[in-house]
């Protein structure tokens, strides 16, 4: 069986607050392989189709001014359920209320902006995960 992938985003809050080390840290620490990593500043219509399911909802034109503040740095990470594993190392989506000891937790809080500024994406399935690597990876 391939190992399975997924994509991991570093946010612009978190490219700008000087983290991607840290954060890369916790990931090769976990042991998970870093296939691929770019720094990317999306367009809208690369983060519209990255967001697709959650357009029309109350976060979504905040979540897309947000993302656009400034770049990302995505990777493509490998490992055995890499997908629920890092997920579970960034932590639940509020960073004011993620656990001590996750990515958001430690880093992350509410700055005003909600919970938008969290500081990591991961993929929730492997279906998202071939969808958005595509998205940001080709
Ligand atoms: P992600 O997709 O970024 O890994 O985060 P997630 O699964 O934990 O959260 P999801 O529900 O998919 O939401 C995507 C991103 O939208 C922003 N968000 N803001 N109520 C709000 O203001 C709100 N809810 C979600 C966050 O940036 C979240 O990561
Ligand atoms: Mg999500």
């Amino acid at each position: 069986m391939a190992t399975e992938e997924t994509l991991v985003l570093v946010k612009p809050d978190g490219v700008a607050r000087g983290l991607t080390g840290t954060i890369l840290a916790r990931v090769e620490a976990k042991g998970y392989s870093l296939v691929d990593l770019r720094l990317v500043e999306p367009d809208r219509e690369r983060l519209e189709q990255h967001y697709a399911e959650h357009a029309g909802k109350p976060f979504y034109e905040p979540l897309l001014e947000f993302m656009m503040q400034g770049p990302s740095v995505a990777i493509r990470l490998a490992g055995e359920r890499v997908i629920e594993g890092f997920r579970s190392l960034a932590g639940t989506t509020d960073p004011t209320t993620a656990a001590p000891g996750t990515i958001r937790g430690d880093f992350g809080r509410d700055w005003g902006l909600k919970v938008q500024q969290n500081l990591v994406h991961g993929s929730d399935s492997p279906e998202s995960a071939a969808r958005e690597l595509q998205i940001w990876f080709g």
